[in-house]
């Protein structure tokens, strides 16, 4: 506690530090409300606060012992969601579908599938994450249908039908010749020979994923009523799958054919005629105008595997009339624990020319997990926190995927015939497909770790979720799950994490990423410090040209052994893999 004879001589100090450096004013003075700024309410739209959390719902919890994840299961598992710190879910596609690649094959888009439980059981949810103040955002998969979908069941069926165009057909270029050479993102040719009609379906992805055809404005319609029906159901918004690929070139050129072979024995090809061409733009618009009609301000995501961050850009439109949030594969991808690399790439999307907000993530349902990509083998769990750090303290609306907060490893497939996604079977067993990170959500210790009481759960539960489950890290103050709750929590207090500027520090260090995170006025600035290298390392910073002189840094989140004390700020030591995340204050006389 404060007495009266310290508070005097603390103003008089820090009156000393104002005179060289006035902006500090305001911060005295916020370090009094800070409880106050805490609970003060969020700047701008929900989606520029919020942090979201991808749901894989044939993973997460099994609620009927049928071995798959569903809906009541999700339901069931909310008050955690709540208590770690989530503002949002994104489930995974949980349509209808024949399941080729479980669910983002689509048989109807206005459906639940019996599988994940009833649209009842989807309802109820959502007034339960409401009351939770979590938001459900969908999937929602625009480019292909199922080839089940009765859509396709009519286009296939004759040359003259009015649903013919919904989707790409063309005649091939010769007797058992497709099309083109243009390739599926799955393996071998995007063609597939129909005998109905003796023509070619386009399908970027697997045969049983034919290509809608997007120049067609029934097409659109339909797509955007289905985006409707969900919003009239209380959903917060969209992420939208595949969302580069929704266009092919009409004159079907061919692709450029590049070195070497991909995992399927193809080839390597650019995708130069199949992805990202203008017209998606178009689309977004649109999209964009639909979820516009609604009040709460509806977010759209875009799965946006963009070359560059111009390219990311334009996703936002000329007129932040796009994506509000398009994800960002630059960030999730840098794949190795490099300082300068994060920098260049955290400095230019901060920068970005449309001033749309980041989004961050690092693993789903499509990658490999971070434990696995960034650790190094002997520290993967100080690594694991390591970019926790940075996922949730950099300025961007952060992208979770489930069981990354418990440390959840990926766990491959050891025998081909155990493999699900179908990726797997073509390409293994150099692709050995998707599996690995889509292992049941490990709760506890329990049989098949607390997520069903099915004999065989749809995938294996890894070995590892004996050490590394919710219950057994919610009683460790060391476990990766504590240290993510510490984070989140952190991020809700502080506002200059939240949705404060990004300053990036120390240029061209080559182990050390360093930013400050502050409101415009100084009145609350918080130094991260990440060593991404296995040897401590010193650093300086002088944050002069902030307005902020002689400074220490008093430790909010730390590696245990940077300890308690403030740190000065021009002889920082840092240790293998730490954190640092704390507050900068002028430095008060003795
Ligand atoms: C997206 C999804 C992926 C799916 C593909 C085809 O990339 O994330 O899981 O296989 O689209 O729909």
């Amino acid at each position: 506690m404060w007495n009266r004879a310290k508070f005097i001589f603390a103003i008089v100090t820090i009156g000393l530090c104002l005179s060289a450096n006035p902006s500090l004013a305001q911060q005295a003075a916020s370090q009094v409300s800070k409880a106050e700024h805490a609970h003060s309410k969020a700047q701008g739209p929900w989606w520029k606060q919020a942090v979201i959390y991808e749901i894989y719902p044939r993973s997460f919890q099994d609620s009927n012992g049928d071995g798959v994840g569903d809906i009541n299961g999700i339901t069931s598992r909310l008050d955690y969601l709540r208590d770690l710190g989530i503002d949002a879910i994104w489930i995974s596609p949980m349509y209808p579908s024949p399941l080729v690649d479980f669910g983002y094959d689509i048989s109807d888009y206005t459906a639940i599938d019996p599988l994940y439980g009833t649209l009842a059981d989807f309802d109820r949810m959502v007034r339960e994450a409401k009351k939770r103040n979590i938001r459900v955002i969908m999937d929602f998969v625009p480019n292909h249908t199922s080839d089940q979908h009765p859509w396709f069941a009519e286009s296939r069926s004759s040359r003259t039908v009015p649903k013919r165009d919904w989707y790409i057909w063309r005649d091939g270029k010769g007797p058992g010749q497709p099309p083109n050479n243009w390739q599926s993102w799955f393996g071998h040719s995007a063609w597939k020979f129909d005998p109905t009609t003796n023509q070619y379906y386009y399908h970027h992805f697997y045969t049983e994923q034919p290509d809608l055809n997007w120049r067609n404005p029934q097409v659109r319609k339909a797509m955007y009523d289905a985006m409707r029906f969900w919003l009239d159901r209380g959903v917060a918004g969209f992420r939208i799958d595949a969302v580069s690929r929704l266009f092919e070139d009409p004159d079907l050129h061919d692709d450029p054919i590049l070195p070497g072979k991909n995992a399927y024995g193809d080839p390597n090809i650019a995708h130069k005629y199949t992805d990202n061409l203008p017209e998606v733009h178009e689309v977004l618009r649109e999209m964009r105008k639909v979820v516009n009609e609604y009040p709460g301000n509806p977010v759209l995501i875009s799965e946006a595997d963009e070359p560059n961050i111009a390219e990311l850009t334009k996703m936002y439109g000329g007129k932040d009339d796009e994506v509000q949030l398009p994800m960002d594969f630059q960030i999730a991808d840098v794949n190795k624990r490099s300082a300068p690399e994060f920098r260049r790439l955290l400095n230019e999307i901060d920068k970005n020319a449309a001033g749309g907000q980041p989004h961050y993530f690092f693993s789903n349902h499509d990658q490999v997990r971070q434990w696995d990509r960034y650790g190094d083998g002997v520290h993967n769990d100080q690594i694991a926190k390591l970019m926790a750090a940075l996922l949730l303290t950099t300025r961007a609306t952060p992208l979770m995927y489930y069981g990354e907060e418990i440390g959840m490893r990926t766990t491959d497939p050891v025998r081909k015939e155990d493999v699900q996604d179908p990726i797997g079977k073509i390409g293994w067993p150099e692709e050995k497909g998707r599996d690995g990170e889509r292992t049941p959500m490990q709760w506890d210790a329990s049989k098949n770790a607390g997520f069903s009481a099915a004999q065989r759960p749809w995938l294996p539960v890894p070995p590892s979720s004996t050490e590394y489950n919710v219950k057994a890290e919610s009683k460790d103050p060391n476990s990766i799950l504590s240290f993510y709750k510490r984070l989140l929590a952190l991020r809700q207090s502080e506002p200059a994490l939240r949705d404060g500027l990004y300053l990036p520090l120390i240029g061209e260090d080559p182990y050390v990423l360093a930013y400050l995170r502050k409101k415009p006025n100084n009145s609350d600035v918080i130094l991260v410090v990440l060593n991404m290298s296995a040897e401590p390392r010193t650093v300086k910073f002088d944050l002069a040209a902030e307005g902020i002189g002689d400074s220490s840094a008093k430790p909010l989140i730390a590696s245990p052994e940077m300890g308690h004390d403030s740190t000065l700020l021009s002889h920082f030591t840092i240790p293998e893999f730490g954190v640092f995340i704390g507050s900068v204050h002028c430095v008060l006389a003795p």
